[in-house]
């Protein structure tokens, strides 16, 4: 079936369980390109495994994933990357031994299909190549701050940084979809505000569509103008800022987590 007019991801129907246990039971979700999708919920509600669904970490035991019309189920996590979604994670997965630089070159590679001789010889095609992606990563590195510390190893970085690098490495593929999550966890919170703003310039900037995800409700509130509650793998409300803050299921959930 072509997609529909401005669709970018439709995920319908979307479970998977682990033995017993669901974490994500029939999980709907359209976002139109360019969207800023927030989705909250307590510990363990199932964000990250919409996430490892997404990008083929996992297959989900029912249910269909689409990325303008085409089919994700059962495509590798490489070729879903190809095919433009990139992700960060949770717990920060930088290459340790690389610097800074070198980690968001890692991924700009992804679009240079440079053959073993155009290597060997470091012709023309060579030249070329290496000269786009040291002025994307260039580019890329000033957006997020990060250029005067290029050539530091990665993990030297403040915690606040890394974080950055993060978002600035997943955007070296290319995507036209970016799954943040909690990209400002263990911030405080003027760092939070200014990230939840370079979030959304980029969003601008690069023409992105943006699912967010975030423990903390109020951070998510000011820049998503659509939010979607998770608990227990189960979607509990969907709506704007406004609607979310009042939903008697969202509050009790989040009382619930603060009691516990
Ligand atoms: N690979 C796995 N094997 C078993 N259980 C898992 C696995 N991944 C996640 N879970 C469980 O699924 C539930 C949802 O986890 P997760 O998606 O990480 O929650 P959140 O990101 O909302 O905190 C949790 O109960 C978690 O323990
Ligand atoms: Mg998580």
């Amino acid at each position: 079936m072509p997609p529909e007019n401005g669709v970018l991801l439709d995920l319908n129907d979307c479970s998977i369980q682990f033995g017993g246990l669901k974490a994500v039971d029939g999980f709907d979700l359209r976002m139109s390109k360019g969207e800023l999708v927030g989705l909250i919920g307590p510990n363990g509600a199932g964000k990250t495994t919409v996430f490892n669904l997404i990008t083929g970490v996992y297959q989900p035991t029912r249910g269909e994933m689409l990325l303008k019309g085409r089919r994700l189920n059962g495509l590798k996590t490489h070729r879903i990357t190809a095919l433009g979604i990139a992700r960060t994670f949770q717990n920060i997965r930088l290459f340790s031994s690389l610097s800074v630089r070198d980690n968001v070159r890692s991924a700009l590679h992804i679009h240079c299909s440079l053959g073993i001789w155009d290597v060997v010889w470091r012709g023309k095609r060579f030249a070329e190549r290496e000269g786009w992606v040291q002025g994307r990563a260039g580019e890329l590195l000033e957006i997020f701050g990060l250029a005067g510390v290029a050539n530091e190893p990665a993990t030297s970085l403040p915690y606040g940084m890394q974080r950055r690098l993060e978002i600035a490495r997943a955007l070296g593929t290319e995507p036209s979809l970016l799954l943040l999550d909690e990209p400002a966890a263990g911030m405080n919170p003027h760092e939070k505000r200014e990230l939840m703003q370079l979030i959304e310039w980029v969003r601008e900037r690069f023409g992105l569509t943006i699912l967010l995800i975030e423990h903390d409700m109020s951070v998510v509130m000011g820049i998503c103008r659509r939010i979607l509650v998770l608990d227990y793998g189960v979607t509990i409300a969907e709506g704007s800022p406004e609607e979310i803050r009042r939903h008697p299921k969202v509050i009790e959930a989040y009382l619930g987590e603060a009691a516990s």
